[in-house]
C-alpha cells in the first residue's frame, strides 16, 4: 500500500506539473492571467446550462441571490474566492459538460461520479493546471482519445472506474502519461497501446487487470514501439502467463519496471540486460522460476532489485557485483543457492561485497549453505541484512562488526554455531538483532546490553552462563533467551532463571595467589572515596547549574510566577501555542499588552525536564545572533501550591513554526504558503544559526534537536532556531577526528556532523514536502534516498508542487520562457542535492554548517540573476 501510495503521489505532482506545462505551451491559456472570480462565475453559469436533468434540483440554488461560492456542490478559495472543487457525487444530473468548465483555473478537485453525463469530456479540461482529481466514475462519458488528441497526461487513477480498459485510449495519441492506476478496472490491456508513442509512463497498478491466461502480457510487445517508456507499472493485478521476452524489447529508457504481485511465470529473459537505464526492477510476489540471468550486471543504474516470493533458483551470478549502485536487493523466498566452491563461500562474495548496498540485502528464506564469507565486512553502508531461514553453517564472522552503521541484523533459523564474536560491539547503530534458531554457544556477551538494541532474539541456541541486566536485557518484552539455552542463570528477575554460582568459585580462588587478596579488598575502599568525589563534584556542578539560572535572572528585568500567571490568562488553553516533550509554550502580554512573549513552562514532573532547563539557561545565557530566539528572562520559583515553578521567557514568533507552514493542517491551507526564494532565505537562517553556534562562540555547541517545529518564524518569516532544551557544550579540548563515537549513528552523539544531518534531514523536507517520517518511507527507503534516488533527472517530480506552480505561475505572468524553467529546475536540484549531503551517512562527508551558508547564498545568486 504504501509504496503505491508513492507512486500515486509522484504521479500526482508530474500530473500538475505537466498539465502546467501543457497550458503554458498552449497558447491562449497564458491570457490566464487575466481569469478573474467573474469568469469563474460565467463558467458555472454555463456548466449549468447544459446540464439537462437535475430531478433533485441541485441546482436550483445556483442563482444571483447567493454568490457562486454557496452554491450547492461549489467549494471556493476563501481568500480569492475562487472556485477550487465542484463536489457533485450521485446526484441524478444528466447532460454533458461545457467546454467552460476549462475556464475555472483554480479548480483542484472534479468530483462528478456516479450520475448520467454523456458525450465527450471537454479537452479544456485539460488546461486546468491545479486539477489533482478527476473523478468521474459511473457515468456515461463515450470515457476519451479520440477527443484528447492534445491531452499529455491523464490521471484517473485512484478512482472507481470499473469495466474494461477504455480501447478509444489508444487513440489519444499525444499522451506522455496514462495512469488508470487503483481502479476497479478488468480484462485484458488492448494489444494497441503501441499507438501511444510517446507514453513515457504507463501506470496500471492495482486493478483486476488479465485473467492467469498465457496471453495476458502480450501488449508488453506492442509496448515496444513506445521509445520513450521510463516508468511500466502494473503490480498487483492478475496478469498470467510467462514473462515474454519481449520485455527486454521495452525502450532502453526503462527505469522503473514494477510488476509485483500477478500471477507471472517463466524467466528472467538473458536479453534484461538490455535495459540500461533499469533502477528499479521489481518482480516480487510472482511465480517467476529460471535462475537469475548472468546479463543482470549489466543494468549498470539498478538501485533496487527486488524478486522476493518467486521460485528463483540457481546461484545469485557474480556478474551483479558490477552493478556499482545498487543499495537494496531483496531475494527473500526463493530457491537461490550458494556456489559449491567451498573456499570462496557460498553467498558470492561479489553480493555479500557491494559496498554500495546501503538500504539492505535481503536472501532470507532461501537455500544457501557454507558460511557467510568474511566480505560481509565491506558491507560498511548497509542498514538492513537478513539472511534467515538459510542452511548456513560455521560461525558467524567477526568480520560483520565492520558492518558499523547496521540496524537490523537477522540470521535466525540457520546452523551458525560457535560463540558470538566480540566485535559485534562495534555495531553501533544495531536496533534489532536476531540470532535465534542456530547452534551459537559460549556466553551471552556483556556488550550486548551496551548496543542501542531495541529487540535482541538468542532463543533456541546452546548459550550457558549469565544473563546480563543492563540496557536490552532490562525489558522482558525486548529480548528473548527461552529454547534450548537451558544452561543459563541469573538476569532480571522475571526472567525466572536459576541464580548464578558465586563467582568465586574453588576452581577460580586457587588460581589468585595469596598476594592478590588485598586487590579483592581495596575496590570498597575505592568504592566510597570515589563517591565521595562524585558527591562533591556533584554539588559543585549543580551550584554552577543553579547559578546560571540565576546569573539569567540578573542579567535580565526578574518576574515572578504570579506575573507569569497574569500575562498568560492564568496559563488558558486559548493562548496555548506549542507542545514540547519538556514544556508547554504559551503566547503572553506583558507590561499590559505593551510586550507581546513567548512563555515557556518546564514540564517538571517529566524526567529530564529540569535538566533541559539548566541546557537552555547555559546555552540561551552566552548565545546572540539574529537568527536564534532571543530569550527575554527566565523564572525559577514555587508556584501557588509551593512546587518548583520554571519558566523561561522569549520573545513572540507571529508566523508560528515553520512545521505548521511545511505542512499545514486543512483550516490552516488558506494562504499558507511560503514560495522558493522565501524558502530558501529560511534555509540561509538556519545554516547561519548553525554556523555561529558550531563555529563563532566561547565553545562549539551542538543543537541536538533540529527539526522544523523548533525553527520559529517572525513577521519578516526571518528563521529563529529555538529549543536548545537537548543542546551541549562539546568540550573544546575533544579531538574530533579521533572521536569515534561522533563517527557513527545519527541520533544520539554529540557533533555538528549530527547537527549538520538533521540540517540535511531538514533541508530535503522543506523542499519536498515530505516529513521524514511519512509512511512511504519503509523498508529502510528514507527521505534521503528518496531523493538522492530521484536526483538530478526527476527532480520536478520530487519537489513540493506548490514550490514549483508559485514559480510556474511566476513565469507565466512574466512571460518568461524555457531559459528559466531550465535554472528552476537546476536551482532546485542544488539545494536537494545540498540536502542529500548534509544527510550522507557518514558523517565526515557532510557539508560543514560554514559551507552550507555559502552554497546557499551561491544558489540564490543564481537564481536571482
Ligand atoms: C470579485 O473580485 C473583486 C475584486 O477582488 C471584488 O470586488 C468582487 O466583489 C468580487 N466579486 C465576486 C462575485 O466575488
Ligand atoms: C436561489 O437559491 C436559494 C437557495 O437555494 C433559494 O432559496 C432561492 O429561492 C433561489 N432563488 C431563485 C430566484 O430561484
Ligand atoms: C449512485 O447513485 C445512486 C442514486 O442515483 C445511489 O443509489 C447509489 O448508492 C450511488 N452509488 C454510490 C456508490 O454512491
Ligand atoms: C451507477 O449509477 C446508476 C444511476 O445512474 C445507479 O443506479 C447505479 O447503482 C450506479 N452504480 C454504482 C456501482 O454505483
Ligand atoms: C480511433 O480512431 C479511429 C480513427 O482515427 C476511429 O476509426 C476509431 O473508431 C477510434 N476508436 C475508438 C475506440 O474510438
Ligand atoms: C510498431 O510500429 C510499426 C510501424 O508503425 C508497426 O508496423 C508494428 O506493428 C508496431 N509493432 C507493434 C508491436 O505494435
Ligand atoms: C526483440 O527485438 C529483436 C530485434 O529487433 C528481435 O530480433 C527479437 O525477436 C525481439 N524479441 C522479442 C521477444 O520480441
Ligand atoms: C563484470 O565486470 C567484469 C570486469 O570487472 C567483466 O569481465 C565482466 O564481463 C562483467 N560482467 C558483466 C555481466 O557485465
Ligand atoms: C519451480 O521451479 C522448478 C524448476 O526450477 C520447477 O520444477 C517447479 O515446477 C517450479 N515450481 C513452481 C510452483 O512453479
Ligand atoms: C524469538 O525467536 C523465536 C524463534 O526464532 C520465535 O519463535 C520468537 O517468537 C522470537 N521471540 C521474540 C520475542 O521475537
Ligand atoms: C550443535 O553444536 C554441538 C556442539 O556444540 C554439536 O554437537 C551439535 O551436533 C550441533 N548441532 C547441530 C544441529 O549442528
Amino acid at each position: 500500500m504504501a509504496s503505491s501510495n508513492m507512486f500515486r503521489r509522484v504521479l500526482n505532482l508530474s500530473l500538475i506539473l505537466s498539465s502546467l506545462l501543457f497550458a503554458m505551451n498552449c497558447r491562449g491559456s497564458v491570457a490566464a492571467a487575466g481569469f478573474t472570480n467573474e469568469t469563474d462565475r460565467q463558467a458555472l453559469l454555463a456548466f449549468k446550462d447544459l446540464i439537462q436533468e437535475d430531478p433533485l434540483a441541485v441546482l436550483s440554488s445556483w442563482n444571483d441571490s447567493l454568490h457562486f461560492c454557496e452554491w450547492k456542490g461549489v467549494k471556493c478559495d476563501l481568500q480569492h474566492q475562487r472556485v477550487t472543487a465542484l463536489q457533485l457525487v450521485s446526484q441524478n444530473l444528466g447532460g454533458s459538460v461545457s467546454p467552460q468548465i476549462g475556464r475555472l483555473t483554480f479548480l483542484r478537485e472534479i468530483f462528478l461520479n456516479n450520475n448520467s453525463f454523456h458525450g465527450t469530456i471537454p479537452p479544456d479540461i485539460g488546461q486546468l493546471f491545479h486539477l489533482k482529481i478527476l473523478s468521474l466514475y459511473n457515468n456515461s462519458f463515450q470515457d476519451l482519445g479520440l477527443t484528447l488528441p492534445n491531452l499529455k497526461r491523464l490521471y484517473l487513477g485512484d478512482n472507481e472506474f470499473s469495466g474494461s480498459f477504455p480501447p478509444s485510449m489508444a487513440n489519444a495519441s499525444g499522451l506522455l502519461l496514462l495512469d488508470v492506476s487503483s481502479n476497479d478496472f478488468a480484462g485484458p490491456i488492448p494489444t494497441n497501446l503501441g499507438n501511444l508513442r510517446y507514453l513515457e509512463v504507463l501506470g496500471l497498478n492495482e486493478n483486476r487487470f488479465g485473467s492467469n491466461k498465457p496471453d495476458d502480457l502480450s501488449f508488453i510487445a506492442s509496448l515496444t514501439n513506445c521509445t520513450n517508456l521510463r516508468n511500466l507499472i502494473f503490480f498487483e493485478n492478475q496478469f498470467g502467463g510467462v514473462l515474454p521476452g519481449s520485455i527486454a524489447n521495452l525502450s532502453s529508457k526503462l527505469e522503473i519496471l514494477w510488476l509485483r504481485s500477478n500471477k507471472i511465470s517463466g524467466s528472467i529473459p538473458q536479453e534484461i540486460g538490455n535495459l540500461n537505464n533499469l533502477y528499479f526492477l521489481s518482480i516480487d510476489h510472482n511465480m517467476i522460476s529460471g535462475s537469475i540471468p548472468e546479463s543482470i550486471g549489466k543494468l549498470s543504474k539498478l538501485q533496487q532489485l527486488r524478486i522476493v516470493d518467486n521460485n528463483i533458483s540457481g546461484k545469485i551470478p557474480p556478474s551483479i557485483g558490477n552493478i556499482t549502485g545498487l543499495s537494496f536487493v531483496a531475494a527473500a523466498a526463493n530457491k537461490l543457492v550458494g556456489r559449491s566452491n567451498r573456499l570462496t563461500g557460498v553467498i558470492p562474495e561479489q553480493v555479500i561485497g557491494i559496498s554500495s548496498l546501503s538500504i539492505g540485502l535481503y536472501l532470507d528464506l532461501n537455500e544457501l549453505t557454507g558460511p557467510i564469507p568474511s566480505e560481509v565486512g565491506n558491507l560498511k553502508n548497509l542498514g538492513a541484512l537478513s539472511i534467515r531461514g538459510n542452511k548456513l553453517t560455521g560461525e558467524i564472522p567477526s568480520a560483520l562488526g565492520s558492518c558499523q552503521v547496521l540496524e537490523y541484523l537477522d540470521l535466525q533459523g540457520n546452523f551458525l554455531d560457535g560463540a558470538i564474536p566480540s566485535s559485534l560491539d562495534q555495531l553501533k547503530g544495531i536496533q534489532q538483532l536476531d540470532l535465534s534458531q542456530n547452534n551459537l554457544s559460549g556466553q551471552i556477551p556483556e556488550f550486548l546490553g551496551k548496543l542501542r538494541l531495541m529487540r535482541l532474539n538468542l532463543s533456541h541456541n546452546m548459550f550457558e552462563g549469565e544473563v546480563p541486566k543492563v540496557g536490552v536485557f532490562n525489558n522482558i518484552s525486548a529480548f528473548s533467551v527461552v529454547g534450548k539455552n537451558m544452561k543459563l542463570c541469573g538476569g532480571i528477575q522475571p526472567l525466572h532463571l536459576p541464580a548464578c554460582p558465586i563467582k568465586f568459585s574453588k576452581k577460580n580462588k586457587r588460581a589468585f595467589p595469596d598476594k592478590m587478596i588485598p586487590l579483592i579488598i581495596i575496590p570498597p575502599i575505592v568504592l566510597l572515596l570515589g563517591s565521595l568525589f562524585l558527591i562533591f563534584y556533584g554539588l559543585k556542578k549543580s551550584q554552577q547549574r543553579t547559578s546560571s539560572a540565576s546569573l539569567l535572572e540578573n542579567q535580565y528585568q526578574k518576574i515572578t510566577y504570579a506575573e507569569l500567571l497574569h500575562a498568560t490568562n492564568e496559563f488558558s488553553p486559548s493562548n496555548l501555542i506549542g507542545e514540547g516533550r519538556y514544556g508547554s509554550v504559551y503566547k503572553g502580554s506583558l507590561n499590559s499588552g505593551e510586550h507581546i512573549v513567548a512563555v515557556k513552562i518546564l514540564k517538571l514532573q517529566e524526567r529530564g525536564a529540569n535538566k533541559s532547563f539548566v541546557a537552555e539557561c547555559d546555552m540561551v545565557r552566552i548565545l546572540r545572533h539574529r537568527n536564534l530566539i532571543k530569550i527575554i528572562t527566565v523564572c525559577s520559583s514555587l508556584d501557588f501550591n509551593g512546587k518548583d515553578f520554571k519558566a523561561l521567557v522569549f520573545e513572540f514568533m507571529p508566523n508560528g513554526s515553520l512545521d505548521s507552514w511545511l505542512h499545514p493542517t486543512q483550516a490552516e491551507e488558506q494562504g499558507l504558503n511560503l514560495n522558493l526564494v522565501k524558502r530558501l532565505g529560511i534555509a540561509i537562517d538556519v545554516a547561519s544559526a548553525l554556523d555561529y553556534i558550531h563555529h563563532h562562540c566561547e565553545t562549539i555547541i551542538c543543537h541536538r534537536d533540529l527539526k522544523p517545529s523548533n525553527v520559529l518564524l517572525d513577521g519578516d518569516l526571518c528563521a529563529h532556531v529555538g529549543d536548545f532544551g537537548l543542546a551541549r557544550f562539546l568540550s573544546a579540548n575533544t579531538n574530533l577526528s579521533n572521536n569515534a563515537h561522533s563517527k557513527y549513528g545519527m541520533g544520539e552523539e554529540v557533533s555538528t556532523e549530527a547537527d549538520m544531518y538533521s540540517y540535511g534531514i531538514m533541508l530535503l523536507e522543506m523542499f519536498t514536502g515530505k516529513r521524514p517520517t511519512d509512511n512511504m518511507f519503509i523498508d529502510n527507503f528514507s527521505l534521503h534516498n528518496y531523493v538522492k534516488f530521484a536526483l538530478p533527472d526527476r527532480v520536478m517530480e520530487i519537489v513540493d508542487s506548490t514550490i514549483i506552480l508559485e514559480e510556474l505561475e511566476g513565469l507565466n505572468k512574466n512571460r518568461r520562457g524555457e531559459g528559466e524553467f531550465a535554472k528552476l529546475k537546476s536551482c532546485l536540484e542544488s539545494i536537494l542535492q545540498l540536502g542529500v549531503i548534509c544527510s550522507a551517512e557518514l558523517p565526515h562527508e557532510r557539508m560543514d554548517s560554514g559551507n552550507v551558508v555559502k552554497e546557499l547564498h551561491r544558489i540564490t545568486k543564481d537564481y536571482n540573476e
